[in-house]
């Protein structure tokens, strides 16, 4: 028999949790109106609201945090990361951030202005802000297979190479500073790009004069999908694959609290000097001086061992292996999924799963509060509360998706916390029809509602 994956890794500290009881969790979810992010921590029994920032670092990590150099320039533990980035990006430029969304805010600082057009696939959420604070707008060309949720297709988060050229060719290149490519793409549900079709995007905006900046947040897990679903890489290191996705590109800001296996943190890193140069005045001014911008040194010490952990195969082996577990389990209930699953969380379909409840009682939602009351569980509302109002009309946005986002936080959970989820769900599928009605808005902020928002049960 050939021998199952495994963790490449034995528990050394574990943390207690806390088991509530039905009661319990009902009061618990109606105190917090419903939203799951005004639960207390200790009322959630198994916590995949985020991937990010929630991991569990190494032995050796921790070393690194003892290690770490707090010098305000010059820091041991910024070259030291400075190295690692040499080694897995090749970018001969970089600037720390306290974590993704700083990068972003300093980088557009720099590139991105009024009016301005940034092409890429499914923006992630703080991205896409980025983009439209500064008056300029997103536009999504991810494949249109990525909306269909039971088709297979390995490379959910490719760009449409024609909607990218049609791009190009409706705007002048002066208003399109650059293109993102989100590595994996969070939005569409964690879904890999392929290095062919980054290869044909960065070719494409060559030809039209265009930047590349990877959204590199979860890029050791895309790099995973490189070699195990396109032939061509299947013989080659994780690393190498790594280092050729990079080389496609000018530049990438970076959540290092995803791949980077740490609590917190981000960097910009750049090929062009120029760049750089004018990206270092935002550094110093919004995050801190160039040698720690927002990071202290023992956490970019405890960042560049977690790079190095977190782009080793056994590692994202049973990583992706474990979050595959779940899409298997829950298939195998027959609860309806995003397919094939991504690389950092399972995406349920609750347009199928309640489709007796209309899409104005916030199908998403409703599934989210039903699973946290059925066994602790919190998972994300990834549907109409998030996408919020029109800001011209008002009108609530349903977008073509409604789903319930599973994040696995890496290192966190074993495989028995897994099939405990997947019971839970298949024990709400089973009595779904039981559940006759969703939520309605009582209370909500004018932008980015999705945190505070406050529900009733109708
Ligand atoms: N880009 C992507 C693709 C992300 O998924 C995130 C964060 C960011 C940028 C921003 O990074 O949080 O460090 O400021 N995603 C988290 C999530 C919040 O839950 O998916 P950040």
């Amino acid at each position: 028999m050939e021998l199952p994956y495994t963790e490449p890794y034995k528990i050394k500290v574990v943390e207690s949790l806390r088991k509530s009881t039905r009661e319990e969790r009902e009061k618990w979810i109606k105190e917090a109106n419903f939203n799951l992010f005004k639960l207390k921590s200790h009322q959630v029994f198994i916590d995949l609201l985020t991937d990010s920032g929630t991991s569990a670092m190494s032995d050796l990590q921790w070393a690194e945090i003892m290690k770490g150099d707090e010098s305000y320039a010059g820091s041991k533990s910024y070259y030291k990361l400075y190295e690692v980035i040499q080694e897995l990006l090749d970018m001969p430029y970089f600037l720390p951030t306290h974590q993704g969304r700083a990068a972003e805010n300093v980088l557009f600082s720099t590139m991105i202005k009024d009016g301005d057009i940034v092409p890429g696939n499914s923006h992630f959420d703080t991205t896409k802000g980025h983009i439209e604070f500064r008056k300029a707008t997103a536009i999504d060309c991810t494949i249109d297979e990525a909306f269909e949720t039971s088709k297979y297709h390995p490379f959910k988060g490719n760009i449409d190479l024609n909607k990218l050229e049609k791009v190009f060719k409706s705007y002048p290149k002066e208003k399109i500073p650059l293109c993102i490519i989100t590595i994996t793409c969070n939005t569409s549900g964690g879904q890999p790009v392929s290095m062919k079709n980054i290869k044909e995007v960065s070719a494409l905006c060559k030809k039209y004069g265009i930047k590349i900046i990877f959204d590199a947040a979860r890029f050791a897990e895309n790099a995973y999908f490189i070699k195990t679903r396109e032939p061509e890489y299947k013989n080659s290191k994780i690393k190498d694959i790594v280092k050729e996705m990079f080389s496609y590109g000018d530049g990438a800001t970076m959540s290092s609290k995803k791949d980077g296996l740490v609590n917190i943190g981000g960097f910009i890193a750049l090929k062009d000097k120029e760049l750089y140069d004018k990206a270092s005045v935002y550094n110093i001014m919004f995050e801190g001086y160039l040698t720690y911008g927002g990071m202290a040194g023992r956490d970019m010490a405890a960042l560049a061992q977690g790079l190095m952990e977190g782009t080793e195969f056994d590692y994202l082996e049973s990583r992706i292996g474990q979050v595959k577990y779940l899409g298997d389990k829950l298939k195998e209930y027959n609860v309806p999924i995003q397919e094939p699953t991504g690389g950092h969380a399972v995406f349920v379909d609750a347009k199928k799963f309640f489709n007796h409840i209309p899409k104005e009682q916030f199908q998403a939602q409703t599934l989210a509060i039903e699973l946290y009351k059925e066994g602790g569980v919190r998972g994300v509302e990834i549907g109409a509360i998030l996408a919020d109002r029109d800001p011209a009309t008002r009108e609530n946005r349903y977008p073509q998706l409604e789903l319930l986002r599973l994040a696995i936080p890496r290192r966190v959970y074993t495989n028995n916390h897994i099939k405990y989820i997947a019971v839970c769900l298949a024990n709400i599928f089973n009595k779904r029809q039981e559940i006759k009605t969703g939520y309605k808005i009582i209370n909500e902020a004018p932008i980015m509602r999705h945190f505070t928002v406050e529900l009733d049960k109708i």
